[in-house]
């Protein structure tokens, strides 16, 4: 979308993955308080999304949304004000129904310019637009009527599709979104963060500045997968542009979520200023090879191992679009150093199980 905001993928937390319905302002500003205290706010963490039922059920007698006064006393305009005061940004969450998903509050189907004008007064940066309790309405008809709304409110907020994908999203959502979701929602185990992973990359050529492919937010830090699959995890969705929403509770994190999250030379991937999406470009067994244009001359590259048992996997130069003959500097992101100055051909390593190595390739160094 063509409103000047996402042009590299958004960073942030949303509050969906680790605590699902049980939110009040009170944690969403210690969230806010511990993204700056943590350091990761300076890293471009800087969206605070408040996901599902923030709401009261009914709207108020003039048909506004209402926050729910059990959990947001002080109400959205305020929580908006603390966090910008700490320099983030606020997200909120809404539905292109009539129920959002929880059914705890309403949707927006019919209200579109109400509710868009009342997010833009309380400073909302951010919209997460739900699926849920659609009347049967084709996504098409419902998803660009709130794009109006929000440009007709006048305030820049990147507007986040959430369709998961069923009526690939990826293919309209150029000119209604900054984000569109290419999949089902994720859960904290292995197999469901591959298969995000694998379904999002089929739509890798419609990711660009503005418009980004979203294989749902982060579960590194939740609990469900190994040191090395969390690393796993955090290297596809910065190779593939995926929003880095991140879904643990940032008030509690252990070294180990800390040490992933704050990589700054992934980061620096996820955010390059070309925004191309990483491909699958080998498929062999439980190896592959995913690979991405960047800036400067620089391939970025993710080779990895999916199998049960350590094996050995090879990036090969003409799998990621380089001539067999080109000289190639290849920098580990994980383990911070130069691998060697002149590779020519392939570069092969011995991974464990369910492990990856990021590297960036400097072409003709
Ligand atoms: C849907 C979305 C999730 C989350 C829930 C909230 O399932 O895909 O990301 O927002 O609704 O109810």
């Amino acid at each position: 979308l063509t409103n000047g905001i996402g042009l590299t993928p958004p960073m942030g937390w949303n509050s969906w993955n680790h605590f699902y319905c049980k939110i009040d302002e009170k944690m969403i500003r210690k969230t806010a308080d511990a993204l700056v205290s943590t350091g990761l706010s300076k890293l471009g963490y800087e969206y605070v999304n408040i996901d599902d039922c923030w709401g009261e059920i009914s709207r108020d007698e003039k048909g506004n949304l209402v926050p729910k006064k059990s959990t947001f006393p002080s109400g959205i305009k305020a929580l908006a004000d603390y966090v910008h005061k700490k320099g983030l940004k606020l997200g909120i969450y809404a539905d292109a129904g009539y129920f959002t998903c929880s059914k705890t509050m309403p949707g927006s189907l019919g209200h579109e310019e109400q509710d868009a004008k009342t997010f833009a007064s309380w400073g909302i940066d951010y919209l997460k637009y739900d699926n849920c309790h659609n009347g049967g309405l084709k996504p098409i008809e419902r998803y660009p009527v709130m794009t109006r709304a929000l440009r007709k409110a006048g305030r820049p907020i990147f507007f986040s599709l959430c369709e998961w994908g069923d009526m690939h999203p990826a293919e309209w959502g150029a000119p209604v979104g900054n984000s569109w979701r290419t999949t089902n929602d994720i859960t904290d185990t292995w197999e469901s963060m591959i298969s995000r992973a694998d379904q999002n990359e089929i739509y890798a050529e419609y990711a660009r500045p503005g418009g980004w492919n979203d294989p749902d937010m982060l579960e590194v830090g939740n609990g469900g997968m190994t040191k090395d699959e969390y690393i796993v995890h955090f290297s596809l969705w910065a190779i593939s542009k995926a929003p880095l929403l991140l879904g643990c509770d940032i008030r509690n994190m252990t070294k180990e979520t800390i040490e992933i999250i704050s990589n700054k030379e992934v980061i620096a991937v996820n955010q390059d200023p070309y925004g191309i999406q990483a491909k699958k470009v080998r498929m062999q067994g439980d190896e592959e090879t995913w690979a991405a244009p960047i800036s400067g001359d620089r391939v970025a590259v993710v080779i990895l191992n999916k199998g049960p048992i350590r094996t050995s996997v090879t990036a090969r130069w003409d799998d990621i679009g380089l001539a067999s003959t080109t000289v190639v500097e290849a920098r580990d992101l994980w383990e911070h150093k130069t691998l060697k100055t002149k590779f020519v051909g392939n570069l092969t390593a011995t991974l464990k199980s369910h492990s990856c190595k990021i590297c960036v390739f400097f072409v003709n160094p």
